[in-house]
Formats: structure tokens, sequence, C-alpha cells
């Protein structure tokens, strides 16, 4: 079968989180599966060079106040659409906002890549008609309200909430502007507290709904986690699933990693990279080396860690962070790093190859999640043997083996999970970090169970190809 996955972000295009590597693996990962994904994005000013030459297989002369058209190619494997549009797209900055902040016609330029993934569901190009259209989170959640209000062709819909935080919120005076029918606005489909969501309008029109893992998927119909969606996913909840996301092994494995590698039978690359990290970042630590590779945002309770780090500190611990996001919080980091300066260094900055060596030295990675639907860094911690100390939440929870007196002795461990997400609870994941720690034996076992906890894609490739294979004719 052959589906199209319309999304605002795809490794190795652009990338701003999880979603773009999520994105971006799917195709390699489906193909496996026998399903030929091609996957729609925008062209960003940064991807229209390297398209200028990629063959055109759709125009539209119409496209909110300028024309489009579709550039057919593949980067790093992976199949690609590109709707250029330079009204909407050519923009400096990135791919939701500028120097002036949030782009003012967001509702319009992601109404637009719906559009088109719309169209091609319908119409299809050069040959190929896809027989499930995938939308991924808000940006292309207008695409199967399109199928439902403008005609399918027999094309099925996918959506799939990788953040509800992110609901595509805009007036109701922009219902004929989004090509929405003024019929289909009351609770009952378009209308969203008065106003409307594209993400809603995806929830209530595509024929299956899953987020990316079991526990969100869950948590998602409940009001402390739906923010505002809980009833309208609950309503649907016959049709809706949770996916947990793989990782790309081909990226994120310590044998195959330039510097310092190593596998879980020979471990001496991992304490040469421990040592590399501590000297990049100026540590001496003679606890656990902690690391955090994260949006600085409340999602992520990043705030938590001014008060957990004295404890940990005094207990031995020392933290590396990279991280950028909400001025605050990278000014909270930055004081923790000048507080306690040798136990706790910190990068305000995204920077993917530094991202690796911290994985690669680092004895854990902490993820105190307030939510969190899948969560990619936990994984890699897994693979790296960096034990992940997450909150029991979304992803997080179903990833993690909680090294609990009863996981310890049957030997099924892979890291420490704590609940609720505050200071306590944190501060005591860290106490019995400390003291796994300190327990070479038990910490060896822990670290060999989490390396081989199986992080690919396999089981969730298998379980999106029968969940489109449902939805076939
Ligand atoms: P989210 O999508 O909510 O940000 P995920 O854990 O799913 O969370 O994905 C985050 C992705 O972004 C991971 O691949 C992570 O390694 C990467 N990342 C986040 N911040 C940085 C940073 N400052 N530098 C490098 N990589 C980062
Ligand atoms: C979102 C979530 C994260 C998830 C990612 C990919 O950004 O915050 O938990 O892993 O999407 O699905």
């Amino acid at each position: 079968g052959r589906v199209l996955s319309v999304a605002s972000e795809c490794v190795p295009l652009i990338k701003t989180g999880g979603l773009a590597d999520v994105v971006g693996a799917l195709p390699a990962a489906l193909a496996g599966a026998g399903w030929d994904m091609r996957v729609l994005i925008p062209a960003y000013r940064p991807l229209r060079g390297m398209a200028a030459d990629w063959p055109e297989v759709m125009r539209d002369e119409t496209l909110w106040g300028g024309p489009g058209r579709v550039l057919e190619g593949k980067v790093a494997g992976v199949p690609l659409l590109l709707l250029d549009a330079p009204h909407l797209y050519d923009r400096e900055g990135g791919p939701y906002s500028g120097p002036g902040g949030d782009y003012w016609d967001n509702p319009q330029r992601f109404a637009a890549l719906s559009w088109i993934g719309a169209r091609i569901a319908r119409e299809g190009i050069e040959g190929w008609r896809p027989d499930i259209l995938h939308a991924h989170d808000w940006q292309a959640a207008l695409a199967p309200a399109y199928l439902t209000y403008h005609g399918s062709g027999g094309c099925s819909s996918v959506i799939t909430v990788h953040n509800i935080a992110f609901q595509g919120q805009c007036p109701a005076a922009l219902l004929g502007d989004l090509r929405l029918p003024f019929g289909a606005f009351h609770p009952g489909a378009l209308e969203y507290y008065g106003g409307l969501s594209s993400l809603k309008a995806g929830l209530v029109t595509a024929d299956r709904i899953t987020t990316v893992s079991p526990t969100y998927a869950a948590e998602l119909m409940r009001p402390e986690f739906g923010m505002g969606l809980q009833g309208v996913i609950a309503q649907r909840a016959g049709v809706v699933s949770g996916i947990l996301n793989g990782v790309d092994l081909e990226v994120w494995s310590p044998e195959i990693e330039p510097v310092n590698p190593y596998s879980p039978k020979a471990m001496a690359g991992k304490a040469a990279a421990r040592a590399a990290l501590c000297a990049e970042f100026g540590l001496e630590v003679p606890g656990p080396l902690a690391i955090v590779v994260s949006r600085l945002t409340d999602q992520k309770g990043i705030d938590l860690l001014p008060a957990v780090l004295p404890d940990f500190v005094a207990a031995g611990g020392g933290l590396a962070v990279i991280g950028t996001g909400d001025p605050g919080l990278e000014a909270a980091m930055r004081g923790l790093a000048a507080r306690f300066a040798g136990r706790v260094g910190v990068r305000i900055g995204y920077d993917e190859a530094l991202s690796h060596r911290m994985f690669q030295g680092a004895d854990a990675v902490l993820v105190p999640s307030r939510f969190e639907p899948c969560g990619l860094t936990q994984m890699y911690g897994l693979r790296y043997g960096a034990l992940p100390v997450v909150s029991a939440v979304g992803g997080l929870a179903d990833t993690v083996i909680n090294a609990s007196p009863a996981a310890l002795a049957t030997g099924v461990a892979t890291g420490i999970t704590f609940w609720p997400t505050d200071a306590l609870a944190l501060g005591q994941a860290l106490r019995r970090l400390v003291a796994l720690h300190g327990d070479r034996k038990a910490w060896g076992r822990v670290q060999q169970n989490a390396m081989a906890a199986p992080v690919g894609w396999q089981t969730s490739a298998a379980a999106y190809a029968a969940l489109y294979e449902g939805l076939q004719g």
C-alpha cells in the first residue's frame, strides 16, 4: 500500500523536536513492512536551493494569496514532496516563528500544507495515489478535515498526536478563509471553545487517531493531560491507539560512534567517553554523571533542577546540560553552572554532535517531564547505557522499567522512574540513582538490561502497518 505522511518537520531537513525524528524515520521503518510512504513538508527557505531542480508534480495557483507547487525528490533515503510556496514559507527564521515571534499567518500557512496533502490524496500525482493520508500534529490536521468536507477520493486518514499542547487555535472568523464549512461549526465538529482548532478538526474527521505511546493515549482522555481536548478524544476512544516511537539505530548506537565507540560486551569506550565529557564541560564527578538534553520548557520539568541539585551534588553527583528555550530556564541553568562550578556544566544552544558525546559519556539521563507523549532521549539513554531517570508519565512510563526491589531481584530493571513530577519525588529518584551507582554489580546489570532494551522501530512499524491494513478496502 501507499501512505502520504504530512508534517511540518522531517529529519534531516528541518527539526525543532522529536516530531522531525519520527517523521524522518517512518518511511524506512515502514518500507520493511511493505508500505510505500512519501513525506510532504513545506519548502522552508533553507530547503529551496536543494530542491531547485527537482521535478514539479503538482501546481496550485490559489494557495492563500499566491501560487504553490509540489516538488519531488529524495534526501537521505526519505522520499519527499516539498510544497514550494514562497509567499508562505520562504522566510527568515524557523518553521513557526521569526524574529518577531509566531508568524501571524500560521493558520493559513499550515492550512495550505494540509490542503495540498488532501489534494495529493484525492487526485494522486504522476501515477502515485496514496491509500492513506497520515497527518502529524496540528500543522497537518486540516488534511483529514479537507478529505471529509471536500471529498476523499477513497483515501482513508490517520492523525497522530505528538503533543496535545499545540492545538492550532484561531478565531472562528477564519472558518471561511480556511475553507471549512459553516454547517460544521458546532461543538460536535469544528467549534472549539468559541473558536477553531485545527487539531480538533483533525481529531473529529480522521478515520483513526494515534498518539506516540499507549500511556499517553490513555492520559489524553483525562482532564489532567488532555488540555481541553480530552472529551473529543474520549468520545472517539474506539479508534484511538498508542504506538511507541522507535529510535533510528543507524544514528543512535554506541557501536557506530566515530570516537570512543563501545558495546555491551566491550565498555571501555564508555569510560573514555565519560572522561572526555567531563573534560569538555570542566567537571570532576566522583558519583553518577547525569545529563539533560532537552528543549527548556515547562513540559520538561527543568525548573525542578535547582531544588534538587544541592543534595545531588553533595552526594557526589554531577550534571551536564544542553538545551535552549525559555529564557528564564536558560538563566536558571546558567545559574546552576556558576553555583556548582566543576560539578555542573551548561551549554545553551542546539548541538546534535555534542548530544551524542553526552549520551556516550553519561551515567544517567534525566527526563523529569510533567507530560511526555513519547520522549526519545530516555530511549537514547537506554541504548547508550546512560540510565534514564524519568517521571512515570506518557511514553516515559512505557519505555523504562523502574529499578524497584522486585525488578532488581528478577533482573529486568532498566532505569529509575518516579511520580509525581515534583522536586520531592525527583530528589528521591536522584538519591536512588546515587545508591544504585554505588553498588557496582547491580549498576552493571541494570546498564546491560538498558542497552539490551528493544528501542528500534520494528515493533512499532508493524503496529502502524497493521493499522493501515485495517483501513484498506
Ligand atoms: P520533544 O519532541 O518534546 O522535544 P523528544 O524527546 O521526543 O522531545 O525529542 C527531542 C529531540 O530533540 C531528541 O532527538 C533530542 O536529542 C533533541 N534535542 C533537544 N534539545 C536538543 C539540543 N539542545 N541539542 C541537541 N539535540 C537536542
Ligand atoms: C513531541 C513530544 C515527544 C515525542 C515527539 C515525537 O514533541 O513532546 O514526547 O517523542 O513529539 O513523537
